[in-house]
């Protein structure tokens, strides 16, 4: 850190740390950058940290590949149980992994759109069921969350899977619980405790048992091309440090704890504003209502027709003056920029488009009598950035 590096004081040993915990880190972090300048450095419990808030600079800072590595932080090394995985590892690693990852995703997004269509609107239906039966004010994290854990599932172990998630699953309310804390807890170190059991317990089983069928064929879902890079690999006498089947594990699971909570709160932050902006729920029904019409399910397909302004909650800022979409704002940037930019983008746009649009087909979401408002504020998680829990009742808009 140079010696001109300006930024906030903090305590002896924690550094700045005790004034970020709690409440909303981005206002807070905000506040330092009227004072310090785009650019400032922080100390927290003994890392120096370096807080840019321009997008230029991001931009270019999150381009340079010196800049590639994780910082040497113990949730880092704890996530990625030393140096694998994607998420938390650096290097050859990383690049490897990260490479391959999204190349089969990118097939299965790609060439197997109809079926993944398909499997998410299963689920949003599977969903939209469960909310319809509850008529009291109801919150739908645990439901949502479900389905699109079972998403990723099905992309990741396929039709290996001998059990679907349903309610009531033990196992399955434990490693949902351990997901969200996994979010929750990043700050406090809390993934020292969370990820052992994560990785251990349950991808692993998958992966373990997934190895006993792996097949020449083209790969139904990524352990088996996984399995069948490693057999490439075997096939040819080497031996490749970047493809083994710890590796795997941690990956598995941290495409778990990557895109299901970022998924789920993006569609749980769609329905609070729904909630904040009646009007607004109005103007996308009837432009659902336009272009799919209320008889077929809205698809993928759907997409390039109509949601040209799905940052209706704070216009001006994303729309140009026919009021389009400005998708390459250069300042937006939800799924990150640079080298470590997001791997499941196209997933997780497939996925809330589809949860939106189904939504926006089926139900009028309401404030219950008695309930207030939904603040916009958010829980003040470290990592990913969620609304608070709030209730909410549906109307049904069609029979269907
Ligand atoms: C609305 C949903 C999502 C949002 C907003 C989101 C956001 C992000 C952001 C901002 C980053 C970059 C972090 C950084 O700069 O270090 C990131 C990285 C990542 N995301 Fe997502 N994500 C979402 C969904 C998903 C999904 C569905 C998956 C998996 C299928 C996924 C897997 C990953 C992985 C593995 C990384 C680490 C990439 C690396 O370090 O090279 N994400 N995500």
């Amino acid at each position: 850190m140079p010696d001109t590096a300006v930024g906030p004081w903090g305590v002896p040993f924690l550094g700045y740390a005790p004034f970020l915990i709690g409440g909303c880190i981005h206002e807070k972090l905000d506040r330092l950058k009227e004072k310090y300048g785009d650019i400032f450095c922080l100390n927290l419990a003994g890392k120096d940290v370096v807080i840019m808030s321009e997008w230029r600079l991001i931009r270019d800072a999150f381009n340079r590949h010196e800049l590639n590595d994780r910082a040497d932080l113990l949730m880092f090394r704890q996530f990625s149980d030393g140096n694998h995985g994607i998420l938390g590892s650096c290097g050859n690693q990383w690049r490897e992994n990260r490479r391959f990852t999204i190349s089969v995703l990118r097939d299965f997004g790609l060439s197997k759109a109809p079926k993944l269509n398909a499997m998410i609107q299963q689920e949003v239906l599977k969903l939209c069921d469960l909310l319809r039966r509850n008529e009291d004010p109801q919150d739908f994290q645990h439901p949502l969350n479900l389905a699109i854990l079972n998403l990723i599932w099905k992309l990741t172990a396929g039709k290996f899977i001998r059990k679907q998630f349903e309610h009531g699953d033990l196992q399955l309310d434990g490693l949902l619980d351990l997901v969200s804390k996994v979010k929750d807890d990043a700050v406090s170190l809390g993934l020292l405790q969370i990820l052992p059991g994560l990785l251990h317990v349950w991808p692993l089983k998958e992966v373990e048992e997934r190895k006993k069928f792996v097949t020449r064929e083209p790969p139904k879902d990524y352990i088996e091309a996984y399995f069948q890079k490693m057999d490439e690999f075997k096939q040819k006498g080497e031996s490749n440090p970047y493809f083994t089947e710890l590796q795997l594990w941690v990956t598995v699971a941290e495409l778990f704890i990557a895109g299901s909570e970022t998924t789920s709160s993006a569609v749980r932050w769609f329905v609070l504003f729904l909630l904040r902006h009646p009007n607004m729920q109005e103007k996308i029904q009837s432009e659902v209502d336009r272009v799919v019409g209320k008889e077929r399910i809205p698809s993928l397909d759907d997409r390039n027709q109509y949601w040209k302004t799905p940052n209706e909650f704070i216009p001006e800022r994303f729309l140009d003056e026919d009021g389009n979409v400005m998708s390459n704002l250069p300042s937006l940037v939800p799924f990150g920029t640079g080298r470590r930019q997001c791997i499941g983008e196209s997933l997780a746009k497939m996925e809330l488009f589809l949860f939106v649009a189904t939504f926006m087909q089926k139900f009028t979401f309401c404030v219950p009598q008695g309930y207030p408002i939904p603040s916009a504020e958010a829980d003040g998680s470290f990592v990913i950035t969620s609304p608070k829990p709030y209730k909410f009742l549906i109307r049904e808009r069609l029979h269907t």
